[in-house]
């Protein structure tokens, strides 16, 4: 039975929020980041986020603490957790002005992180990395966790960094983007880098393939055709007379699901064959892929409690999406 403890994420009011409607947030923040308040527990970076941040954290914490705790033995103790693009650690919620931790401290102050060999989390932003640092020195976790300056596109620099600090044994890799720029070969050389390796991909399928799909099927020389191609490895989607079709008949539902089928069809590819999905209301989902059935098994486990605290035994989906 999966154990729940309550997320703790050292919840506080940061009087400084402005709960920005939606244009002034353009205005307000920067690359994400609030421009007109920092944290109020440490004055580093706050990250500018809706009210599904906690949910996300939910899923991803679940499937560590089994993750962590589970497997640790089989691995003498080589296990290692990688975020790539981690963000600075604290966010704040603009619909409440509620600064909270993200998913790095949450990770950093979950109670199996002693479990883990060691934490890397990779951001293009050097202010970004430069907060993320100060707070896992000031939480006194820096032997073990750090923050790397890293850039999703370089798919040889995230190799790289991978291979020094987490080659040989078991990781979870969440991988965190705000749409599909991540080019699907940055996920084969993570993969590629690490011994044996479980994903949590956050998947733009709500928010960006929704908005920008159909035209990209329907227009063969858009920039955001070019970017799908890339995020999903090839052009196979886009030759699809099926995919053509639900596009041309303004299907978006059944669009979506093969645009999901898709993403998993590059991932089958590189030897996985094990998915879950969880959505994030309707922003964006989480895809879970292993490349064994007991990783699976886990995250069915892990998540039996929903973020709102439910027991539940019959949501998960497994290669059908929501
Ligand atoms: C959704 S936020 C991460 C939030 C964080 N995981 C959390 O839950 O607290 C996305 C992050 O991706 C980073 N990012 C954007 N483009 C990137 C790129 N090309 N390479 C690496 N990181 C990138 C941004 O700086 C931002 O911090």
């Amino acid at each position: 039975m999966a154990q729940h403890t309550k997320l703790d994420l050292h919840e506080q009011i940061n009087s400084g929020c402005q709960k920005c409607p939606r244009l002034d947030r353009r205005e307000n923040t920067e690359d994400g980041l609030c421009t007109m308040t920092l944290s109020v527990q440490d004055g580093a970076l706050v990250r500018c986020v809706g009210k599904w941040a906690q949910r996300k954290i939910h899923f991803l914490t679940q499937y560590l603490g089994i993750f962590a705790s589970g497997i640790k033995v089989g691995w003498e103790g080589h296990i290692h957790y990688i975020e790539l693009c981690s963000g600075p650690g604290r966010c704040i919620a603009r619909d409440t002005g509620t600064e909270m931790d993200g998913s790095p401290l949450a990770v950093l102050g979950h109670q199996t992180f002693p479990y883990l060999e060691t934490a890397t989390f990779l951001d293009y932003n050097p202010a970004v990395v430069q907060s993320l640092n100060a707070r896992i020195a000031a939480l006194g976790c820096a032997e073990k966790a750090r923050a790397v300056e890293a850039d999703f596109n370089d798919t040889a620099g995230l190799k790289a960094v991978l291979t020094s600090r987490a080659a040989r044994g078991l990781a979870l890799v969440f991988i965190d983007p705000t749409d599909c720029s991540l080019p699907f070969a940055s996920v084969a050389s993570i993969a590629a880098a690490l011994q044996k390796a479980d994903f949590i991909i956050n998947v733009a399928t709500r928010t960006d393939a929704n908005r920008n799909l159909k035209p990209a099927i329907l227009n063969g020389d858009s920039k955001a055709r070019a970017k799908y191609i890339r995020f999903l490895g090839g052009d196979a989607f886009f030759n699809d007379s099926a995919v053509i079709r639900l596009a041309e008949q303004g299907q978006d539902t059944a669009l979506r699901n093969h645009f999901r089928e898709a993403y998993r069809d590059a991932l089958r590819g590189i030897g996985y064959g094990y998915f879950a999905q969880e959505s994030i209301l309707n922003y964006y989902d989480l895809l879970f892929a292993s490349r064994h059935p007991t990783g699976l098994k886990f995250w069915k486990k892990a998540q039996q409690i929903t973020p709102d605290n439910e027991r539940t035994f019959d949501f998960f989906t497994d290669g059908t999406a929501g």
